[in-house]
């Protein structure tokens, strides 16, 4: 029964795939390109395409779109949304609620997919205790060790990967919040050796990250704050205690690095000895829905994203935040107007953005740019 649903997916999959517009108008050479994003990114010889899953979000309601979701030769990797945040994990102190993030878990391992764990310490998406306790540098720090120990022995080895610090710089600072008001700079590095610590207490093979935003332009003021202050902030303490980067990717079709840009920057964080990962690729246009420039545009982004991630051995893999339009957490009443970032529109109308992730992935020009 299960692999009829997968089956009858997959089909309406590759006949959308099959039936995207391209700008040229010819649909022929279309037709052989795969949907199979994830088996293409193996046959590239990368770790996986992926796709975030949010199991308090509408898309998990959508028959279809787990049905989609679940297909290994679809997505091979998974990033929990939402439900390993510090607010669904411990929302009152010392009191850990697994029970959504265990579902991710769970799906993820009968789908055969690796788990991008996200995330230890945020600024955001706290609970109000972490958020207007009475602190000392000591107490905060003692309950961000108390969080990420006890997270990281909890999901153990489940986890290929986790973002232990997330989004900590705004430009070139750092972005201002609880930690860094009670605890200073070093809050950032502090919470990698309570993860590193753990880990080795563990005998956990997972890899620790830092996450953000903004960083995939070589030269950017962020990126270079991100360089010199966070990650060799980080491994000045000890290089052991970070073994990768997550470029977010979260772009719009008039704010987008091309492939050599993506290449360049993920290369320098290589050189850092760090392994990079496209954590959660998504597109905006600036009207819903995009036009057919914006399209173009969109896939050009999607197809930069894929071939600078093949262009550096130590990127593993690009992963994006949701892939059909209506249940992205971009949404125009909220975004200025901007929206429609994924590679499949509402009701999972293939875009040109999908025939370009399988033309980036094939090693082919991009035919829908
Ligand atoms: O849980 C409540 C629910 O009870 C309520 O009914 C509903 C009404 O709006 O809101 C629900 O909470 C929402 C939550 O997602 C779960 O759906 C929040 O309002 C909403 O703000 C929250 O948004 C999440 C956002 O992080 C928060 O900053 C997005 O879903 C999630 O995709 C997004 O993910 C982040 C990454 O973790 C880090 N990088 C940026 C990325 C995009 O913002």
């Amino acid at each position: 029964m299960q692999l009829t649903f997968n089956l009858a997916a997959v089909a309406a999959l590759a006949a959308a795939a099959s039936a995207t517009p391209t700008k040229t108008g010819s649909l022929s050479a279309r037709a052989s390109l795969s949907p199979y994003y994830h088996d293409l990114a193996v046959d590239a010889g990368k770790q996986w395409f992926g796709c975030a899953l949010d199991t308090t979000g509408a898309e998990y309601q959508s028959d279809l779109y787990m049905q989609i979701w679940n297909d290994s030769r679809i997505f091979g990797s998974t990033t929990p949304g939402n439900t390993q945040k510090w607010m669904y994990t411990e929302p009152q102190q010392g009191v850990f609620d697994f029970s959504q993030a265990d579902l991710t878990v769970q799906l993820a391992q009968q789908t055969g997919k690796k788990l991008r764990c996200h995330n230890l310490v945020w600024s955001s998406q706290l609970p109000s205790w972490v958020t207007s306790g009475s602190w000392t540098a000591d107490t905060l720090a003692a309950a961000m060790k108390n969080h990420i120990t006890t997270m990281i022995n909890h999901f153990g080895d489940s986890c290929y990967s986790w973002d232990v610090v997330n989004e900590a710089a705004s430009g070139d600072a750092f972005t201002d919040n609880i930690f860094l008001q009670v605890i200073g700079e070093n809050y950032v590095a502090m919470a990698f050796m309570y993860a590193y610590q753990a880990v080795q207490a563990g005998g956990y093979s997972v890899k620790l990250f830092y996450n953000d935003y903004g960083i995939e332009f070589p030269g950017d003021p962020k990126t270079n704050f991100v360089i010199n202050k966070i990650l060799r902030g980080v491994q000045a303490w000890d290089p052991a205690y970070i073994q990768g980067v997550g470029m977010e990717s979260h772009w719009s079709t008039d704010y987008h690095p091309s492939a050599e840009q993506v290449a360049t920057i993920a290369q320098a964080y290589a050189d850092l000895g760090l392994e990079v990962h496209i954590t959660e690729l998504d597109v905006a246009c600036p009207t819903v829905p995009c036009d057919a420039a914006a399209l173009a545009q969109q896939a050009d982004a999607y197809y930069a994203a894929v071939k600078g991630c093949l262009a550096v051995d130590k990127c593993a893999g690009v992963t994006v935040w949701g892939f059909v339009d209506q249940f992205s957490w971009i949404q125009p009443e909220s975004n200025d107007g901007k929206g429609d970032p994924c590679i499949f529109a509402d009701n999972f109308v293939a875009k040109p953005a999908s025939s370009a992730v399988s033309e980036a992935w094939s090693g082919i020009a991009c035919d829908v740019c």
